[in-house]
């Protein structure tokens, strides 16, 4: 195998090692396979699964560590398969773990937790276990999908039958591989994938209610006014322009025996079913909770998913995004939750029994831990969607007086490399980290 010497020129040093072959011994954050060189560099390959024996293409290379793309899989792990979805057979990188059987997804998904704890925070043996089983396919109910051609001239070029139809990108490619049907979306949105085109604008994201059947279609500002795209009339439809002009739109869902107002720049968890496995898994996170007694913080509370799933009668929801504060309003309104629109950051802390903590991907970091610290809650419940940053704020929160328990992963995205996890935490001792 080539050694490459920094002093070599970048086409020198790029040219023997575009490809090679490649042992895959774990998988990272990312749904990337591990591997090293004989040279002991470490090479992250994505397509790659623990087991495999790959032919590498080297993308990007630097002295300590190098990344590629499988080329050919020599050797193929327990657990391999073709992938079930023709579209991802064909090139679309919206699914990128669907090479993996289902069972040995959840097996990566632990082994990506374990190893974040154990590289970032040095935490070692906390529990992990999954949150009962969800559907692995039909199930988005929120979707973004590219429109390949930004305008109808140039999508005239392409076949009439392909002409606006929505896609994902390509793996390995910025450009738009055009679906024509997909597994992971639920019904109600592939339905419009199937049958719509949408000439003249450039991305889509659709938002349904499963249990409710509302549905909407967000396109961007180069949408002209009024344009239905051949949507069935039940759509509405709403371009992101005239959201930013103050237009109001909304669907209902249904979770936990709650209806949940959710308007179109508000989050919302991507499947109602996973919803509710997430506010059962915090649920248990906080045991026992009393909802008529128990102080409950909900940090980065949304339009009010935790909040309303435990049924919290004494309760605090710090949210910045005022779209998701309008519905928080409307979805609380018989609980009586005090609405605080704050940044976490910026929040002054008020005190609390339970926490209950669901960051966007860049976690809590130091800020966002320093809040929860301030709020002398006994029982937190960390909701986290990236595991580097899960890492990152459990070992934040044990130096600042918590045990973390242990971890549930809710596999809210099938066939992606995308992990939802929810920690269980316990003050242990009083923590000179405060505000
Ligand atoms: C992952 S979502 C969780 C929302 C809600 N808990 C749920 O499950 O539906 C994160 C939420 O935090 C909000 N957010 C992001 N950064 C924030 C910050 N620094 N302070 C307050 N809210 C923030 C976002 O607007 C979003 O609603």
């Amino acid at each position: 195998m080539q050694d490459v010497s920094p002093h070599q020129s970048e086409q020198a040093s790029l040219q023997p090692e575009r490809q090679l072959e490649l042992q895959i011994e774990r998988i990272v954050a990312g749904g990337l396979g591990l591997g090293h060189e004989e040279s002991g560099r470490i090479v992250l390959v994505e397509g790659a699964l623990p087991g495999d024996r790959v032919l590498v293409e080297i993308t990007e290379s630097s002295k300590r560590m190098a990344r590629g793309q499988v080329r050919a899989v020599l050797e193929s792990a327990a657990g391999r398969r073709e992938a079930p979805c023709k579209e991802v057979a064909a090139g679309c990188g919206g699914c990128d773990l669907q090479h993996a059987e289902e069972a040995l997804q959840l097996r990566l998904k632990a082994e990506i937790v374990t190893d974040a704890l154990r590289r970032i925070s040095g935490l070692e043996g906390v529990p992990i276990s999954f949150a009962g089983e969800l559907p692995a396919t039909q199930y988005r109910t929120t979707l973004r999908c590219g429109v390949e051609g930004p305008t109808a001239t140039s999508a005239a070029s392409t076949g009439s039958e392909q002409r606006g139809r929505v896609g994902f990108r390509k793996r390995h490619s910025h450009q738009i591989h055009q679906i024509s049907s997909c597994m992971v979306a639920h019904p109600l949105i592939d339905e419009l994938i199937q049958q719509c085109r949408f000439v003249g604008t450039r991305e889509v994201t659709f938002r349904v209610g499963a249990r409710t059947a509302q549905r909407m279609a967000i396109v961007d500002a180069q949408a002209a006014t009024g344009e239905r795209f051949g949507l069935p009339e039940d759509v509405h439809v709403v371009t992101q322009q005239a959201l930013a002009q103050g237009e109001q739109a909304w669907i209902y869902e249904q979770v936990a025996g709650k209806q949940f107002r959710i308007s179109a720049r508000s989050f919302f968890q991507a499947r109602p079913d996973g919803a509710e496995a997430l506010i059962q898994a915090v649920a248990r996170a906080v045991t026992p909770f009393d909802a008529a007694s128990d102080r409950l913080v909900d940090l980065y509370g949304g339009v009010g998913l935790f909040t309303a799933g435990l049924n919290a009668q004494r309760s605090v929801l710090v949210e910045r995004s005022e779209s998701s504060l309008a519905d928080a309003r409307v979805n609380l309104l018989d609980l009586g939750t005090k609405i605080v629109a704050s940044s976490v950051e910026t929040w002054r802390p008020s005190a609390a029994d339970v926490v209950v903590a669901d960051p966007a991907r860049a976690g809590l970091n130091t800020a966002g831990v320093a809040a929860v610290v301030a709020t002398g809650a006994e029982r937190v419940a960390l909701v986290s969607c990236d595991p580097a940053a899960l890492g990152r704020d459990l070992g934040l929160l044990v130096a600042a007086g918590f045990e973390v328990l242990g971890i549930e992963i809710v596999d809210m995205f099938p066939q992606t490399h995308h992990i939802e996890t929810v920690s269980t935490l316990r003050r242990v001792r009083t923590s000179a980290v405060g505000r």
